[in-house]
């Protein structure tokens, strides 16, 4: 619980957030990783919080501690179907999906429909109810980037192959995006879209269905076995720990300024594959050793965000350093892997 203390109080430091007190928030994929910090910030803040999961990558471990809350309440749900709520939704926030390249192969259809289907279902519950939509999309839309592109901006288009292994990813959440638009459009909705890159932190899954390559190479290294790198390692990426992805999201929806907008949420901190198996092996002091595996298809070679415009419209940043954030997610995966 100390963990999970320190990063409520991480999310909600300098968030002027008042506005969410009393108001009723829905947060689809609330018992994944990233939705149940964000259902608890937002219990914290005194908000009446509706967690709509299926549970297909999220887990009741997730947020079971949040059950016997008062403004707490979990629906079984996907959100692919249909939904009514009695109670006014004032603000939405969309992030059911499931998110780790390993399942883009096991449940492609899955991942469509939760980021086509699902949006617009979402997008419905936003008209009726005159809520404030945010819509969680992902560093993904930007695909295997030129290079001159990077850092990458808001306004980059992005390369993407739209038959691809990642396609049911890529390009569903790039369709997510163009609904969010067509209903602000068409009907003046108040949304906006945040563009989150490689987070990791306690709650994420390892593995090989579920997992991520930070959380895959923390276990690898606790248990002594290969760390497994797809391709030259060479390839990079940037990491922001979950508090401060948190915070971003948060602030996206709360300032005032966001309606209509598109955010970059992440570190800018790029570091390559290789690198973070040797960082992570190193913070464990692990004797696990490096494996190389096929190359995926289409994994980008570089990936980092340019965070201007979160910086200067939300005054938002990164805070955690990348050690730090290993170090709190380590501890934890420590303590789960002894349980
Ligand atoms: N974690 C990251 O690094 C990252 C990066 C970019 C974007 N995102 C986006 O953030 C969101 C959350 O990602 P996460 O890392 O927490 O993944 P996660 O898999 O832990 O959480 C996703 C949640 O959505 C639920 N879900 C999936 N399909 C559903 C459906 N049809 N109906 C209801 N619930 C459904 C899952 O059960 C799970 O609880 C996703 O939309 C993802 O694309 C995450």
């Amino acid at each position: 619980m100390v963990v999970n203390d320190t990063i409520i109080k991480s999310i909600l430091s300098g968030l002027d957030a008042d506005v969410f007190e009393d108001s009723t928030i829905l947060v689809t994929g609330g018992a994944g990783f990233l939705g149940s910090w964000l259902c608890e910030a937002l219990i914290n803040l005194e908000s009446n919080v509706l967690c709509l999961d299926n549970l297909v990558s999220g887990s009741i471990d997730n947020i079971h501690h949040l059950q016997n809350k008062d403004n707490f309440e979990f629906i079984n749900h996907d959100i692919t179907t249909y939904f009514s709520f009695d109670k006014k939704i004032d603000y939405i926030f969309h992030l059911a999906s499931r998110a780790s390249p390993f399942e883009f192969s096991r449940f492609p259809i899955q991942i469509l429909k939760a980021n086509t289907l699902g949006t617009w279902i979402v997008l419905g519950i936003t008209l009726k109810h005159n809520s404030k939509l945010l819509y969680t999309s992902t560093s993904e839309v930007y695909g295997d980037p030129d290079p001159s592109q990077l850092p990458l901006k808001e306004t980059y288009n992005g390369n993407v192959n739209p038959l691809g292994e990642r396609a049911c990813y890529d390009e569903a959440k790039r369709a997510g995006e163009a609904f969010v638009k067509a209903y602000i459009t068409q009907h003046d909705i108040d949304a906006r879209i945040v563009r989150i890159f490689n987070t990791y932190g306690p709650r994420i899954k390892s593995g090989n269905l579920y997992g991520r390559v930070v959380p895959n190479f923390i276990v690898q290294s606790l248990q002594s076995k290969s760390i497994e790198i797809f391709g030259d390692g060479l390839q990079t990426r940037s990491f922001s720990f979950v508090s401060d992805t948190i915070r971003g999201i948060i602030l996206s929806l709360i300032k005032g300024n966001s309606k209509g907008e598109v955010f970059n949420i992440g570190s800018q901190d790029e570091i390559t594959i290789l690198e973070l198996a040797n960082r992570i092996k190193s913070l464990i002091n692990s004797n696990s050793e490096i494996k190389f595996l096929d190359a995926k298809p289409d994994d980008p070679r570089r990936r980092c965000p340019d965070i201007t415009k979160a910086r200067t419209i939300l005054k938002w940043q990164p805070m955690i350093p990348l050690d730090d954030g290993l170090k709190t997610t380590i501890e934890w995966f420590k303590n789960k892997i002894v349980q």
